[in-house]
């Protein structure tokens, strides 16, 4: 269908934001409007370097990228370094076992993204987590132990950047994460806490074997990990070892395959061999959007993050953002109306290109997006999200993992890049003699119709399990440009909330001029059409601009923190500052 632009004409919401704020109430009411405008984010110095930098999730996974850019690699170079390293210092989310999406831009403005999504094994069905007899989705199936296990793709997709982009040697950028898993590194306080809490979890997803190496006593219930604890991972190193010095081959064969396999299998599992052997990372073409003076370049396909991502931005071009202050009421209207709707594009038509069309071209076009943007009420109001498009259910939230990396060169090349084993720390399973933890990416799929995953997302048809079908994915590795010139890379774990938060981090930086690091600080709000409330965390907004907020048919829903954003903003004069998300342990190192 295609939208006249006189459709969107009629009803712009920029005009009606506008008058909204210009209607001829009374000075007290305008003036109370804008009164409920939070202060702009409190942060820290953000971190800025003359030439070079990463942001990562973890201070060594990030030196580990400084030192390889300092040594003359390229951002590329160091994005395989820090990966790998990241699978041994945050074994949360950083991973072997996993997957995730890059984005880059090279220092003469060619850009490319590179999929190293998971893939269903050949064996995986539609149907594979419903009970047979009740047809509802079997709890914990999809998230939990073998199951769960989606084709790794991680260190396939880091020797296809490698292959085609790397310049320094593949064995010297493994290496750092082999000397760190054989050697321990301290844990931080909020990696002990986390490794602690998942100890049952550990244990009942590993039993029959040896307490895997992320225990620190495995019959001992008080000897739980304290900060500054050396976490040594022997068996990891022994993977990495044969990473180093065998390529992909010595992940998806040999040793380490056999290893995988066995201990799948023994639980019931469905990855096989010739899912190892069939995993390809797929190189894409990166979208390309526009915000204001800024060219977007964000992830196609089978994530979601880049194409909701452009569509919320085009719906939002029109608002005067500054002019309704930050986090007030209406902006916070604007942003969730945007949101609801481009969540409800993507429960409905995305899913694995590569299975089923996926929309594309409509979902970007400017016309069909402000056609959206026109049914958003100008008097602040809710638009309920069953009038939106129709779905049922109310999610649990998990506590989730992924993370996001961010690096530029010397030479302008950036990338961005998010990985994730799903959950935190996947679905427990651990490789006996590899040491490395699996995915359970499988539950990204939409296990039935309309019932919501651990992200409280639903879909359909689009994202049906399928054998070797990569699930949809939220993440969203983004680059701006500003006449053709890097602008900024930023990204961030989340699962559901990756899209908006990025989105907020754009509108934050692009139209309230804050630096990286406030924008990595910024107190964060969420929509994502179901369940229809707003997450709020703490410091959002203003206690009357909740209640105004609620008058206007608003459900909020205080949340703890989520998100870790990491971003790098290059400054007029082309240094480079860093943000790093004060939620976790994230670091900006460069020189
Ligand atoms: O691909 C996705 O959208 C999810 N598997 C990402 C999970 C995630 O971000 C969890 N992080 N905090």
């Amino acid at each position: 269908m295609r939208f006249s632009r006189s459709y969107f004409l009629t009803l712009p919401l920029a005009a009606l934001l506008a008058c909204m704020a210009e209607r001829p109430v009374t000075s007290s009411a305008r003036a109370s409007e804008s009164e409920l405008a939070m202060p702009l984010p409190k942060a820290d110095a953000p971190v800025v370097t003359r030439f070079a930098q990463v942001v990562s999730a973890h201070p060594l996974a990030s030196q580990v990228g400084s030192q390889v850019l300092q040594r003359g690699g390229t951002a590329y170079d160091a994005a395989v370094a820090v990966q790998f390293a990241l699978a041994v210092v945050l074994p949360a989310a950083g991973n072997i076992g996993g997957g995730g999406f890059l984005v880059y831009l090279d220092r003469n403005g060619l850009a490319g993204a590179l999929d190293f999504r998971e893939t269903a094994p050949a064996a995986a069905t539609r149907d594979m987590y419903l009970d047979p007899k009740t047809g509802a989705v079997v709890p914990g199936l999809s998230t939990d132990g073998a199951l769960a296990v989606g084709t790794p793709g991680t260190v396939a997709g880091m020797a296809a950047l490698h292959k085609r982009l790397g310049k320094l040697s593949w064995a010297s950028l493994v290496q750092p994460a082999v000397a760190l898993a054989a050697q321990g590194f301290p844990l931080t306080q909020k990696e002990a806490d986390g490794l602690n809490r998942n100890r049952a979890a550990f244990l009942k997803t590993n039993a029959g074997r040896p307490a895997p190496a992320y225990l620190r006593a495995a019959t001992d219930s008080t000897r739980l990990w304290l900060a500054g604890d050396t976490l040594r991972l022997p068996a990891l190193a022994a993977a990495l070892v044969r990473i180093r010095d065998q390529g992909r081959a010595g992940f998806y064969q040999g040793e380490t395959a056999r290893l995988l396999l066995k201990e799948v299998q023994s639980r019931r599992g469905l990855l096989a061999q010739k899912d190892l052997d069939a995993y390809q990372a797929r190189w894409r073409t990166a979208l390309r959007g526009k915000y204001r003076d800024y060219e977007v370049i964000a992830m196609p396909p089978p994530s979601s993050g880049g194409i909701a991502l452009l569509q919320m931005l085009q719906m939002l071009e029109p608002v005067d953002f500054p002019r309704l202050g930050y986090h007030a009421p209406l902006a916070v209207h604007a942003l969730t109306e945007a949101e609801r709707r481009a969540y409800a594009d993507r429960a409905t038509f995305l899913g694995d290109p590569d299975f089923g069309r996926v929309p594309v071209a409509k979902l970007l076009d400017l016309d069909y997006n402000r056609y959206r943007a026109g049914s958003i009420r100008s008097d602040g109001h809710a638009t309920p999200s069953a009038d939106v498009a129709a779905g049922e259910n109310i999610p649990v939230y998990e506590s989730p993992e992924t993370t996001h990396y961010c690096i530029v060169d010397a030479l302008g090349n950036a990338v961005s890049c998010t990985t994730t084993l799903n959950g935190a720390y996947g679905s427990h399973l651990v490789v006996p003699g590899a040491g490395f933890i699996l995915n359970n990416e499988m539950d990204d799929f939409s296990a039935k119709p309309g019932t919501p995953n651990a992200y409280g997302l639903v879909g359909g048809q689009a994202n049906a399990i399928g054998p070797n079908k990569r699930m949809l994915s939220s993440m969203t590795p983004t680059i701006l440009t500003r006449q053709g010139k890097l602008a900024l890379v930023l990204g961030t774990p989340g699962g559901s909330t990756i899209i908006t938060s990025v989105l907020q981090a754009i509108v934050g930086i692009v139209d309230y001029g804050l630096n990286a690091q406030q924008a990595a600080a910024a107190p964060r709000l969420h929509h994502q059409w179901l369940p229809d409330l707003i997450d709020v965390e703490a410091g959002a907004l203003l206690p009357a601009a909740q209640d105004t907020l609620r008058q206007r048919g608003y459900r909020l829903n205080p949340r703890s923190p989520w998100g870790r954003i990491d971003l790098i903003r290059v400054l007029p004069d082309g240094r480079l500052e860093g943000g790093a998300d004060p939620r976790g342990d994230d670091a900006a190192v460069g020189y």
